[in-house]
């Protein structure tokens, strides 16, 4: 969730509550919107997308990320697998402004210098961060989850007095068919299933149109059936968004990757920075990558 639909959850909630209604003043001057944050435009005439080289994070001394480069082509999925404190989630930190770095360099397109920016600019120049644990509005309806992330980057005021016109309603009911939610739009979310929260939340962060999407173990604790879905909702984003899935579940990122057929990419991370990088079934018979899964 970015920091201005945090923000937006607060407003909605305190008006649901009918408390006063919270500005935002973390992100400081933000309403007045993002066309103000001097980044410059997305370039990916060069291809890249995303573009991390020797990047390191110490933590008193250890370094979760040690020399991390990584370089993600417009349109491009990619898997990242690799085992328990490889510094997947790290990489994301860094990605999205949680973390800075040591060292190194990250770019989104090639004249975004992404170490500049702040957490809540990154997330409005189109760099969407799905967390492990789903988080939704629970007391707000599916439709009024998504209906929020829509008007989220605007200002206080304007998203009070914002109405929904023709199009954005279009816009949530085709949001409502591809995360599979369409007969739930009017049920509260916080009785949805897990599996169904998760959907939410990446419907309600593609309602802010990022052009990259980070999805940290996005179908950890699906069942198989919604695994499959999870899929299949990701093969429809490939293309017309950038995705990087860091996953555990090798059948799933089997799915994703079509097990090769299509050439697709797999990235394994180990001790902070790239192990391997092929497909599938090439980094699954690479012998380092053998071992750093059965010797732990
Ligand atoms: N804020 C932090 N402080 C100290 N150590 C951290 C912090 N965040 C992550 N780490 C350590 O960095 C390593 C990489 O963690 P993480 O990026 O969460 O790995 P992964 O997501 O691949 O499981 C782990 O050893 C973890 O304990
Ligand atoms: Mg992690």
């Amino acid at each position: 969730m970015t920091p201005e639909l945090m923000a937006a959850g607060a407003r909605a909630k305190a008006i649901h509550e009918g408390r006063p209604v919270p500005t935002s003043t973390e992100s400081g001057g933000r309403e007045t919107s993002y066309g103000r944050i001097a980044t410059g435009e997305l370039d990916v005439t060069h291809g890249a997308i995303l573009y991390l080289d020797d990047i390191t994070v110490s933590f008193d001394g250890f370094k979760a990320l040690n020399a991390l480069s990584l370089s993600i082509s417009a349109g491009e999925m990619r898997c990242i697998i690799g085992p328990n404190g490889a510094g997947k989630t790290t990489m994301m930190d860094v990605i999205t402004g949680k973390t800075r770095p040591d060292l190194g360099k990250a770019f989104f397109g090639s004249t975004i210098d992404l170490l500049r920016l702040r957490e809540n600019e990154i997330a409005s120049i189109g760099i969407g961060r799905k967390f492990q644990k789903p988080t939704v509005f629970e007391y707000l309806t599916v439709f009024e989850n998504l209906e929020l992330a829509l008007k989220a980057d605007r200002g206080v005021r304007a998203s009070m007095f914002f109405r929904l016109n023709g199009e954005q309603l279009d816009r949530i009911g085709a949001m409502l068919t591809l995360i599979h939610l369409k007969d739930s739009a009017q049920r509260v979310a916080g009785l949805l299933s897990h599996g169904q929260k998760q959907w939410l939340e990446i419907g309600m962060l593609l309602m802010q149109d990022p052009k990259l999407l980070l999805l940290d173990e996005p179908v950890a604790g699906m069942t198989d059936e919604e695994t499959e879905r999870t899929a299949e909702l990701f093969l429809s984003l490939e293309g017309s968004h950038s995705l990087v899935v860091v996953e555990h579940d090798m059948k799933f990122i089997g799915e994703l990757t079509q097990n090769g057929r299509n050439g697709k990419k797999v990235t394994v991370l180990h001790e902070g920075s790239v192990l391997a990088e092929g497909l599938l079934s090439e980094v699954q018979a690479n012998e380092k990558v053998v071992e750093v899964y059965l010797g732990r």
